[in-house]
């Protein structure tokens, strides 16, 4: 597999080794400083980002390569040059592309051009790097010993609750989002993508409306804000209205098993999608999830440039 594209490419061995190799770097963030050594890593944003900017910067830094940061408007893309033409150029100067946008056809198809790796930091439909560190969070956790276990996401069924539903079909979880019906679900094609596989994985997904019931008995209440980026302003209050029933708060966290822990993939708008009390009480790994981007973004690196990750056949 040449880029990482969309979580649902990864194959089981792919998240196992990119993981242990993840573990590897939290231990000796220096171990492989020369992989990238005398080499440029793109990093192009169309909308903003904290996490992904740092883990992808330092991640090459460690690696011994140089990151060179593009905002939206910096390149000629925005004025006509096309993403095939783009994609070559890039190819001929750096060793990978890590991206972040809007759609997720623009990804793909920088992936069908670049000679080079290219790496999904986040579109409208799926966010495979955070997955990553989600998994290497609750492995830390929980061990790898998921069965039995039932792991949640509530609120918006959006690009999160994608990329939540593909990882955990391909690790043979059971999975469940929780959100409203109707636009603020899981697209079909996401949820019929995961069922596909998790049928292959012995992977339970479940789409539940009800919030409590979904909470019952969850190792892990995750969310994800209500208004993501480039979400129509005009939606706001019908929307933030929809989710209403769908904050993770005491009340849930209560409904999950006793040693259930809340996660987020952050930027978190406490009083909405979480209360206070809950993203910054006891059961709240964020920072230990946050942190967990470079040491994952640095393995995915290490491995795309390599040509060893297999993808899912
Ligand atoms: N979780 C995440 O992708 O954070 P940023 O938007 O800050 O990169
Ligand atoms: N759903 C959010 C995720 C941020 C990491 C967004 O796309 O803005």
């Amino acid at each position: 597999m040449k880029d990482l594209l969309r979580t649902a490419h990864l194959s089981r061995e792919d998240v196992d080794l990119l993981l242990d190799t993840a573990a590897a770097f939290a231990t000796n963030p220096l171990r492989s400083r020369d992989a990238l050594a005398n080499r440029s890593v793109a990093i192009y944003m169309t909308k903003p980002s904290t996490r992904t900017r740092l883990a992808s910067e330092t991640a090459v830094a460690h690696l011994g390569g140089t990151p060179i940061f593009l905002r939206g408007d910096d390149l000629q893309i925005g004025r006509g040059e096309t993403i095939a033409d783009t994609a070559r150029v890039v190819s001929g100067f750096c060793s990978a592309l890590l991206i972040r946008t809007f759609d997720q056809s623009d990804v793909d198809e920088l992936g069908a051009h670049a000679s080079i790796p290219v790496i999904n930091g986040l579109t409208d439909l799926d966010h495979p790097t955070q997955l990553l560190a989600d998994w290497a969070t609750i492995r830390e956790v929980f061990g790898n010993d998921i069965a039995g276990r039932k792991f949640t996401y509530v609120g918006d069924g959006n690009n999160m609750a994608h990329a939540w539903l593909a990882m955990g079909a391909i690790l043979g979880a059971h999975v469940v989002v929780s959100s409203p019906t109707g636009k603020l679900a899981p697209d079909h094609d996401a949820i019929a993508t995961a069922r596909a596989i998790a049928e292959t994985t012995g992977g339970k997904i479940e789409i539940d409306h009800d919030p409590e019931n979904a909470a019952k008995g969850s190792s892990v209440l995750y969310t994800d804000v209500w208004m993501s980026m480039g979400d129509p302003e005009s939606e706001r209050t019908e929307k933030l209205a929809a989710l209403a029933p769908y904050q993770i708060n005491d009340h849930l966290m209560g409904l999950a098993e006793k040693d259930a822990i809340f996660m987020h993939c952050l930027p978190a708008h406490r009083g909405e999608e979480v209360t206070a009390s809950v993203i910054d009480g006891p059961r709240s790994h964020i920072w230990r999830e946050a942190f967990h981007r470079r040491t994952t973004i640095q393995a995915i690196m290490y491995h795309l440039v390599r040509g060893e990750l297999t993808g899912r056949t």
